[in-house]
């Protein structure tokens, strides 16, 4: 553990470029892994991708400086944050340390199911299995008792692990190994799926706008999907951005780690979907096409085990790299306003959230009967509560409060470290941190609570 979290004063990254990682680790997860090339696949392949480009860009980048602005001001964790600059903001930043342990308690599940297959590839079931069957070897995985819940403690142990030993010695530390590794992994994985024999139709169905496909519906699921794969939303920038020296340049770094998160979700979608339909598969949705269609995939393709066991430890870094984000999100809380130990805090919670994860577990099987909401079981709606409704609130609360509240002036001086930076883009970010982004997220967010009460 680092010193300075027991001597009470947080922890700082150790370099710049550490942050960078750190916080394209938090972005880039399951989010761009398997839920951006379906959610390409289903809206009108380049249509989507054309679209998802522009929201990032206009949207995310905003929304993303304004976060990691607002922790370096404030050097506190989201509560914190919102709580010093004006005493009745605290509940926002509350809503985005509750988003992450409900986020946490169920990607932890799905990190535990990726720990399994990554053991099912090195004893080689996955080759051996007939294809047909690897829809039923996923359905007796996650709606099993006792068997999800173990990997889902082996991933939530390797995730505590990490964040008990503090900012540079162990998020970064782990960050600065991962991240590059995964680079390498996906473009090896991207190689091999366009050399594929009919892999060209898994370019077209990517990148060839079809913009008959893409519907009202599309724009919320590009938003939505844009919020959720940057981390924002909900205090994960501010807190990241907390760590950082004053001299950083915060709009560099914040376009940087935009960058490497959209060119992620691009390639995992070219190291996916040509793969899928050289064998003849149809993308399907979610966790059916990770865990079902793609062993199936490498099943039928040379060397296949070798490449379902790049893929899969290609999937734990990236689940890992946003989980520790997130535990740090609930853990910079307690021991900020708390004062807990970071060691204190980052056990308990860790325990508390693999608890709250375990319904979520249960509700694939025993529990699948139970709803919380109208037709969502414990999983889907800590899914549905957290990503659709927390996030978009804690970023439309989030331009509110920066643009409106705390004002934009304070900001800029934060964002050029007063006056050190030069920023060409201020007056435009001004005009999308005041208007354009609260407008638009409370679109989405009005649109998507009443698609579920509807
Ligand atoms: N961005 C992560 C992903 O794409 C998920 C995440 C959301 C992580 C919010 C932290 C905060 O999987």
């Amino acid at each position: 553990m680092e010193k300075s979290s027991q001597t009470g004063t947080r922890g700082q990254w150790g370099s710049k470029i550490g942050f960078i990682l750190a916080a394209a680790g938090s972005a880039v997860g399951l989010g761009n892994i398997w839920k951006f090339p379906y959610l390409a696949g289903k809206n009108g392949g380049g249509a989507f991708v054309v679209v998802y480009i522009l929201i990032v860009l206009l949207m995310g980048f905003t929304v993303m400086l304004a976060e990691i602005t607002l922790g370096r001001h404030t050097q506190l964790n989201a509560f914190g944050a919102y709580r010093t600059l004006r005493r009745n903001w605290g509940w926002v930043g509350g809503l985005g340390v509750l988003a992450g342990f409900l986020i946490l308690s169920f990607y932890s599940v799905v990190g535990g199911w990726v720990v399994s297959y990554i053991i099912k590839s090195v004893t080689g079931v996955l080759s051996q299995s007939n294809p047909e069957l690897f829809g039923d070897m996923f359905g007796t995985l996650i709606s099993n008792t006792v068997t999800p819940l173990l990997y889902h403690a082996i991933f939530m142990g390797m995730t505590l692990v990490i964040v008990f030993r503090g900012i540079s010695g162990g998020i970064e530390k782990a960050n600065k190994i991962m991240m590059p590794t995964l680079f390498i992994m996906i473009i090896i994985l991207s190689i091999r799926s366009v050399t594929l024999q009919g892999a060209s139709k898994g370019l077209q169905f990517l990148f060839t706008p079809d913009f008959s496909q893409f519907t009202a519906r599309s724009f919320l699921d590009a938003m939505g999907q844009v919020f959720f794969s940057l981390s924002l939303g909900m205090g994960c920038m501010i807190t990241y951005g907390s760590y950082l020296r004053k001299d950083t340049n915060l709009p560099q770094s914040a376009l940087s780690i935009v960058l490497i998160d959209t060119s992620i979700a691009l390639l995992a979608g070219i190291a996916i979907l040509p793969a899928v339909f050289a064998f003849g598969f149809e993308p399907g949705q979610g966790p059916g096409l990770m865990f079902v269609t793609l062993p199936a995939v490498f099943s039928k393709m040379p060397l296949g085990s070798i490449f379902a066991f790049i893929f899969f430890l290609l999937v734990l870094f990236a689940a890992l790299t946003s989980a520790i984000s997130l535990l740090e999100v609930v853990v910079a809380y307690f021991v900020d306003q708390w004062k807990w130990s970071r060691a204190a805090a980052t056990i308990t919670m860790a325990v508390v959230i693999y608890l709250a994860g375990v319904p979520a577990s249960l509700s694939m099987g025993v529990w699948s009967d139970i709803t919380l909401l109208p037709g969502l079981g414990f999983f889907d709606t800590y899914d549905f509560i957290a990503s659709n409704v927390l996030l978009p609130l804690g970023g439309m609360l989030l331009c509110i409060f920066v643009g409106w509240v705390w004002g934009t002036k304070k900001a800029l001086y934060e964002i050029t470290s007063g006056g050190r930076h030069a920023f060409g883009l201020a007056p435009i970010w001004v005009f999308l941190v005041k208007f354009i982004s609260p407008i638009a997220i409370l679109i989405i967010f009005i649109r998507s609570v009443a698609v579920i009460f509807q």
